[in-house]
């Protein structure tokens, strides 16, 4: 347990509090938008069976490991990392991990409260009834207009901008704990609904091979990269927000298992996600490999076909738009910690900063689906250029240096302390942080690189 009791910026109330804000953290865009697309285009079964291995090999130790970092040294990733890095009298540079995360978060969010903002518009689009009695080809005409539309995505962008400053702005307590308590139970209560209607759909056997009969040969380096680099996406590791969020967390709360229940609960709702999307996939025809664009192609066909399909439809939309806003709060949580503590801003004044830059950059990423989509660096967009960068190299890469410190630098009896562990849980854990993680985050890369 730390000495300091408590972070300047206030504490949890309760464990399940923290349970809440993390699970709110670790569940959003990642698990019902970006999953179900990613596995699509990297052929499904072997891909998923990748990403859960990652998850539970590489992200459960991390996510331990970098919850604890952050209640130990209870301050903003760069300040917690140096101030570690001295008491484990280790070379002070530890601190650009911080440094890394924060522009990590800024990039995230870039891009993160723009596909935010199509949540939103789809909720306009299910309350005045657009996707009625549908097919495949209007609803993707829908999706195309939006995709076309600077004004409109903008105009969302700038909404969930300013919702998410508003939230971040009333601190720990009121803001971020209120907003997931009914939330998360109603989220995962619509994602049965709809997997219940994917299984009438007559898709559903050919969804579900899909998604858990894995073909090898259909995985690349890549793919595997991508695989990896989700499964830190999805849990909010390597940018220092499960690390602030860990140092608001009170001193006696058991970090293993608070983990095992957060990893659960976002992997649970990605795979049903998946279950939900895939069978009206391949009932209508669609194309899996369809990219960003595939829960918004999909979902809205059967919302346009179920009973009272407009109202589940816009509970949908609203409740992705809260799990996306308990999210990017965490994404720019570091930064406004950091701002606070080190630049001496109110944190009104930080939120009013970090949203802004947040903003300016989601603008540039607006663009890059209409009037900029032939710009491109390495073959990608804007777009798609921030999302590898951050979540394939950036994350991996801090979730690397979380590996590496909380293994090898920190004072295994101060690892101890902090977890309070049975024995063999310390050394399950232990082997898990300093020799799997590394080496096949390592591998990953290598492999990438064509090294290996
Ligand atoms: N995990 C969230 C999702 O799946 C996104 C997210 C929140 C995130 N905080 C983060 C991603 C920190 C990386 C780092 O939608």
């Amino acid at each position: 347990m730390s000495d300091k009791t408590q972070s300047i910026h206030g504490a949890w109330s309760s464990r399940f509090a923290f349970i809440l804000a993390a699970t709110g953290s670790a569940v959003g865009l990642g698990n019902i938008w970006k999953f179900p697309y990613i596995t699509g285009q990297n052929g499904g079964g072997a891909f998923v069976m990748v990403y859960l291995f990652c998850v539970a090999a590489i992200g459960v130790p991390i996510m331990i490991a970098e919850i604890m970092l952050g209640r130990r040294g209870r301050q903003n990733p760069i300040n917690t990392m140096q101030s570690l890095a001295v008491e484990a009298g280790a070379d002070p540079r530890w601190q650009y991990m911080g440094w890394l995360g924060m522009v990590g978060g800024f990039l995230i969010l870039g891009y993160y409260s723009v596909i935010a903002g199509w949540s939103m518009a789809y909720i306009v689009k299910s309350f005045t009834g657009q996707f009625f009695s549908s097919d495949a080809g209007d609803i993707k005409a829908l999706f195309d207009d939006l995709m076309a539309s600077p004004i409109q995505q903008i105009f969302w962008h700038t909404v969930f901008m300013l919702a998410t400053m508003q939230v971040v702005m009333r601190g720990v307590q009121g803001g971020l704990e209120k907003s997931v308590r009914f939330l998360m139970p109603a989220l995962f209560f619509l994602l049965l609904i709809l997997v219940a209607y994917a299984m009438s759909s007559g898709g559903y056997e050919q969804g579900i091979e899909f998604l858990f009969n894995p073909d090898f040969s259909k995985i690349d380096a890549d793919a595997v990269l991508t695989a990896m680099g989700h499964a830190f996406f999805t849990l909010s590791l390597g940018m220092g927000a499960i690390m602030v969020y860990g140092s608001y967390l009170p001193g006696h709360v058991s970090i293993a298992k608070t983990t095992f229940y957060i990893a659960g609960a976002d992997t649970i709702v990605a795979l049903l996600a998946g279950i939900a999307i895939f069978p009206l996939v391949f009932a209508n025809h669609l194309e899996a490999a369809a990219g960003p664009g595939l829960i918004f192609q999909t979902l809205p066909l059967a919302f346009g076909h179920m009973g009272g399909g407009w109202l589940f439809g816009l509970l949908f939309f609203v409740l992705l738009f809260f799990a996306a806003l308990t999210s990017s709060i965490s994404i720019i949580e570091p930064a406004v910690a950091w701002l606070v503590e080190n630049k001496d801003l109110q944190r009104r004044e930080a939120c009013l900063w970090a949203g802004g830059a947040c903003w300016a950059l989601g603008v540039a990423v607006v663009f890059s689906f209409n009037i900029w989509s032939e710009h491109k660096w390495f073959d990608k967009n804007l777009f798609e250029l921030l999302d590898y960068l951050t979540a394939n190299l950036m994350l991996p890469l801090g979730g690397l240096a979380i590996a590496v410190f909380a293994g090898w630098k920190m004072k295994p009896a101060h690892a101890e302390q902090e977890l309070e562990l049975p024995p063999q849980g310390f050394q399950a854990w232990q082997f898990l942080i300093r020799y799997v993680a590394p080496t096949s985050v390592f591998l990953v890369f290598l492999h990438v690189l064509g090294v290996l």
